[in-house]
Order: C-alpha cells, then structure tokens, then sequence
C-alpha cells in the first residue's frame, strides 16, 4: 500500500497543480486507489522507483517515450556532451541538420523535416500544411492527435473549442474502411487530410488492403495523407508505421520515443507539402533546442547499430506468450489484442460485475508485487527489459491471477 506520506504528497500537489500532474493519463484510477504510485522519483533501465522507495519493474513505458530504458547512459551522455555546448542559440545549430538527415536516412520517402517539442504540437502543424496544401479545410481524423482545438472539436463534451469548428473535423474509429470512404463519397474534393495513426496496440493489426485503399482514395480526391507516428513511430520498426505497413503517406510526424524520453517532435514529408510553410506559420523559440536534438541522435544512432527492434519483437513475444497462457489457465475474461512491442488487454464486452471485480483485484496485487502497467492495460516493451524481467513480471502475474480465483 502506498504511504500515508505519499498520498499527502499527491494532495498537496493538487492544491497548487490542477489534477497534480502535466498529462490527463497520469491522473490516479479509482480502481487502483492506494496501490498504484501516485508519484515517481527516479527510473533506471526498465525500473522506476516511487516516493516511498518502492521499486516496479514498469511496463507502460511513460505512456510511450521510453523505448530504450529509463536514464539510458548513452543517450544522456550525449546530452551532456551537448550540455557543455549549449541548449539554445538565436540562429540554428548543427544539430538540427545532422538530425534532420539522418531521419531522412532511416525513415522511407520523407524529403524534409521540422522539429517541434510535443505530439499535438507536430499532429497540428501536419494538419496546417496540409490545409495551406490544399486549400481545403475538412479534415478526417483517426486516432487520438493531442488536445488542440484542430482535433478536440469533434469532441463535444469538452469545454472552450470554438464550436464553429465542429464541422472541419470528421472523427472516425481506427480499422473502419467503410466509414473512411463513407466520408469520401459524401465530401469528395472538400477532405485536405486523413491524419491517421499507422497502429493501434489496443486492436488486431488492420486488414493488409485498409491502409493502401486509404492511399488510393487520398489520391483519388487529391487529399494529404498524414500518418500519426507519436505514439507507434520508432516503436513498431525503425521506420515506423511507414516501413510495417509498406505505404507511403504524403506527411507523418513523430514524438514520444524519438527521444527516449527528451522533449522532442517532429513532422516531415514530401518536398512539395513541406515547402509550403513559407505561406503560413509554424515556428517556436525552443523548437531548435539542442539537448533532445543529441538525445534523438544517440537513440537513432542505438537502434539502429543494436538491431533494437528484433529484440524488443523477440522479447515483447516472450511476456505476450507468457501472459496468453496465464489468461487460459486462469480463465481471465479477456483477450490480449496488438502486437508483441505493444498489446493490451482488453476485457470481454459481457464481463460480469463480479468477473470485473476479480480482474481489479488481480490487477491491484500486480502494483502491490512491484510491476507497473498502464492504467489503459497496455503494455509496452523496452530494450531494458531482461529476460529476468520478464520472467519475474510473469510470475508476479501468476501470483496475482492466483490469489483472485
Ligand atoms: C498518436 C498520438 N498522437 C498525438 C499525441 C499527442 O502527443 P503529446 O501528448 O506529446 O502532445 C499522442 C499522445 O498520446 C498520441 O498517442
């Protein structure tokens, strides 16, 4: 259980911080009241530890960035190389460019790239580009993009978007192929961009023909494909979405892993799209600051010369097995759904009350035994994690699953 000190802590926070945290998934589940850390102190390799000294092996990987491990020493000693240098400069660095070509080097089809600092952030800009592209303004949107009002005006239950944005935003679900061509069919030349995320790890992999069809009907109506890699980029293959799926979107932008973890994004594309930024503006202070630019340099330059991604299939492969045979054995009422670097698992539609129970309960001992999952129960792999690792996260599991039957 956590400490009286702790949860004091969080309540303090929120006193002087709205909801004590900077992002709306670090806020406290209900379910998991006592148990789950409310607040992190340290990480190290696939290890966090909380205000109370209490150690978790994590799995949720801080909602995405962290794609190496926690405090990765050769990332952050290229941050400190850098450090000695300097953060920021009133004209461009070096960096910039050397990052810049080398994400054309390891990402297909992309002629050139801008860097910003957060996921909505480049989601947005792509949309811009687009629109100014285009000269259209409907866009169709797949996926979570950020809290700007470019996306979160289809969703009316949030307060302070400007209604009148409404429309310009056609909100559609992930894996829906019909309702994407619905959309078409119905708005033909008015659509400027399809803004999908390439993956989604709380579903099956799409159907091999969904994202090519996509491609054909862009073309078709002469829409800009945008692919949403914040979240799957760099997690899915060293070319993201772009590589796994074998489809060339006009513009796509990355965050989260980039950086393993240093506040970087970026959005990059076709010559022709990007080259458009000279008729409006996406601009900001720190968009050139050099301490996440050497992080991105030293992450790329890592998985690339360590083959990262065949190992974190391989062992990501390893806890999806492993956990598989635990919810037969166990008769969990629900099914793992994605892919081995990232699944969920997601509980049966006609759970019971009491099935439901049994699994918060099993899920509550899981944080009491020192493994951290996502609140959403994906789980995400690093290349911190060991076979050791995932031998003890399993049994943890097990126990756990036991001691709710
Ligand atoms: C696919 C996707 N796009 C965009 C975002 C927004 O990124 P950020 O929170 O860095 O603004 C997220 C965040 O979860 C995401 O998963």
């Amino acid at each position: 259980m956590l400490s009286e000190k702790a949860i004091n802590f969080y309540n303090e926070a929120l006193k002087i911080i709205p909801q004590a945290t900077q992002t709306g998934s670090k806020r406290p589940v209900k379910e998991y009241d006592g148990v789950m850390p409310l607040t992190i102190e340290s990480g190290k390799g696939c290890r966090f530890t909380d205000i109370d000294g209490k150690e978790y092996i994590d799995w949720g990987a801080s909602l995405g960035p962290i794609i190496l491990g926690y405090a990765y020493d050769e990332v952050d000693d290229a941050v400190r190389k850098q450090l000695n240098k300097g953060t920021i400069f009133g004209m461009p660095s070096p960096i910039e460019y050397e990052l810049a070509k080398e994400m054309i080097n390891v990402i297909p089809g992309i002629d050139m790239v801008r860097f910003l600092k957060t996921g909505g952030d480049v989601c947005s800009a792509a949309v811009r580009l687009a629109r100014a592209y285009t000269g259209r303004e409907k866009i169709i949107s797949i996926g979570y993009h950020g809290w700007h009002d470019t996306f979160m005006a289809a969703i009316p239950q949030f307060e302070g978007i400007p209604k009148v944005l409404r429309d310009l935003v056609i909100s559609i679900p992930f894996n829906d192929f019909d309702a994407v061509k619905e959309v078409f069919e119905k708005e033909k030349e008015n659509i400027a961009a399809v803004i999908t995320i390439p993956f989604n790890f709380e579903d099956n992999p799409p159907d091999e023909q969904y994202f090519p069809e996509m491609r054909s009907l862009c073309d078709k109506y002469g829409s800009v494909l945008i692919f949403d890699e914040v979240l799957a980029g760099f997690r899915l293959a060293l070319g993201g979405g772009i590589e796994y799926h074998k489809v060339q979107p006009d513009l796509v932008v990355y965050g989260k892993a980039i950086a393993n973890g240093y506040p970087l994004a970026a959005f990059a594309g076709k010559r022709e799209i990007m080259s458009v930024i000279d008729k409006t503006l996406i601009t900001t202070t720190l968009g050139g600051e050099t301490l996440s630019l050497a992080a991105s340099l030293a992450t790329l330059k890592i998985l690339q010369r360590d083959n990262v991604h065949a190992e974190l299939y391989r062992r990501g492969k390893t806890l999806m097995d492993g956990m598989n045979h635990l919810i037969k054995k166990y008769s969990i009422p629900g099914k793992l759904k994605g892919i081995p670097v990232g699944f969920t698992l997601i509980l049966n539609d006609d759970i019971s009350e009491e099935e439901l129970n049994s699994v918060i309960k099993m899920e509550r001992e899981i944080f009491e035994l020192g493994v951290f999952m996502d609140k959403d129960r994906t789980w995400l792999v690093s290349y911190s994690h060991t076979d050791d690792d995932i031998k003890k996260t399993l049994e943890i599991i097990e126990t756990a699953f036991k001691s709710a039957q």
